[in-house]
């Protein structure tokens, strides 16, 4: 068996600062890079090293250029698609900030293009090469929610991202969209920011790496975070888990194409990795926390009951716990499961649904907290 890194992503302004880091740490973890930025020289020195541990593209160009955007697309797409989009690049403005009378808005209007309008754009180009399960990461600021003096420009710019995040999260519940704050970071643009001040109290942009990995590796929902209060997936075993790393349930199905589309599609699971090769085809999907679940006849026999009427599941069923069951049961309709009942409320307090994937095998949804 063949495997071969299959996540991708791509890191806007990765020539330095947080993106950089960001980049190293993912190039570490057999991630794909697309990385961009402006300075060409940076840029290619970045490249050099990132392509010592993964595959890079690196395209130099101004995110707020619409033929960069297009060039970055087309390299998403050779790259087989993307499971993450890190808007990173961003602006702040003149240095010294001046205050909001004073602000020149032709200055105003860069900002604004770079750090709100650029991230929307490139959006709108790549979301036709984003996998299911793709996540979004727009990164933001505390001065996007405060109120400090002088950092007008910047900051209502970083507040504007994060309402537009906010918004793209609830038009689209299917996605994962996350806006987060790294915090202070002893990085270019913070000397810009306090420009001939010492800065060397700063944390490095790679304390705020663990946090940007929890949201691109885990399974946490949309929303806002300060990424240096959230920690890295170790994949340590500890003490809860008995030693166990994952659990992973492997299933020999009869259609190797309409189970792919069925549990990678319909769930909007992220490929770990995937294999084609004489011996046969096969591929690993990250499927959030794994429990194992053991019954006995009696109990199988009561959850049948709940869940489907009938005494139907076999020595396996599979169970998932998502967030709301008459979506995902939606999805999974539509990637060719069927419905065995309409979703229930048990008594143990769950809204349940039973599914039949096409070759029998029982799909549970459960959702912990009904919402109605
Ligand atoms: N540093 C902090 O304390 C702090 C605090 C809160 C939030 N943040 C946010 O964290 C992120 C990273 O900031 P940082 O401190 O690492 O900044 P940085 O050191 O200035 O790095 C910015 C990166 O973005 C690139 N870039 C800037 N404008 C671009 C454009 N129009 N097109 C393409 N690339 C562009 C830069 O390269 P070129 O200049 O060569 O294009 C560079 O690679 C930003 O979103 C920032 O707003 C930073």
């Amino acid at each position: 068996m063949t495997t071969m890194p299959m996540r991708t992503a791509l890191i806007t302004g990765a020539s330095r600062g947080l993106g950089l880091a960001l980049a190293r740490r993912l190039a570490h973890d057999g991630w794909q890079l697309l990385i961009d930025a402006r300075g060409a020289e940076a840029l290619a020195v970045a490249h050099n090293e990132l392509s010592q541990h993964t595959r890079v593209i690196a395209i130099a160009g101004d995110v707020t250029d619409a033929t960069h955007r297009a060039a970055l697309t087309a390299a998403a797409r050779d790259l087989g698609g993307l499971d993450a989009l890190v808007n990173n690049a961003s602006i702040l403005g003149p240095s010294p900030q001046p205050a909001l009378l004073a602000y020149p808005l032709d200055m105003l209007e860069r900002v604004y293009r770079t750090n709100v309008v650029a991230p929307l754009a490139l959006l709108q180009v790549l979301r036709e090469v984003l996998r299911p399960a793709a996540r979004i990461l727009n990164i933001t600021s505390d001065a996007g929610v405060e109120a400090y003096t002088g950092w007008g420009g910047y900051g209502s710019s970083k507040a504007a991202l994060e309402q537009l995040s906010h918004i793209l999260a609830a038009e689209n519940p299917g996605w994962r969209v996350y806006w987060a704050d790294p915090g202070d970071m002893r990085t270019q643009m913070q000397q810009e920011a306090f420009p001939g001040e010492d800065i060397s109290d700063r944390p490095l942009p790679e304390e705020s790496v663990p946090g940007l990995l929890a949201l691109l590796e885990g399974d946490m929902p949309s929303g806002r975070y300060a990424a240096r209060t959230l920690t890295a997936p170790t994949g340590r075993p500890t003490a809860a888990t008995g030693g166990v790393r994952e659990v992973r349930v492997a299933l020999t199905v009869e259609d190797f194409e309409h189970a792919v589309r069925l549990y990678r599609d319909g769930f909007g699971l992220a490929v770990v990795k995937e294999w084609n090769t004489p011996e046969g085809h096969g591929i690993v999907l990250a499927a959030g926390r794994g429990t194992v679940e053991l019954l006995d006849h009696a109990d199988a026999a009561y959850t049948d009951a709940v869940e489907a009427g009938q005494r139907i599941s076999g020595p396996v069923r599979l169970a998932f716990e998502v967030t709301d069951v008459r979506a995902t049961s939606a999805s999974l309709r539509a990637h060719g499961a069927t419905a065995v009942r309409e979703p229930v409320h048990t008594t143990w307090g769950d809204l349940n649904q039973r599914l039949q994937a096409p070759d029998g095998m029982q799909l549970s949804l459960f959702q912990l907290t009904p919402d109605d």
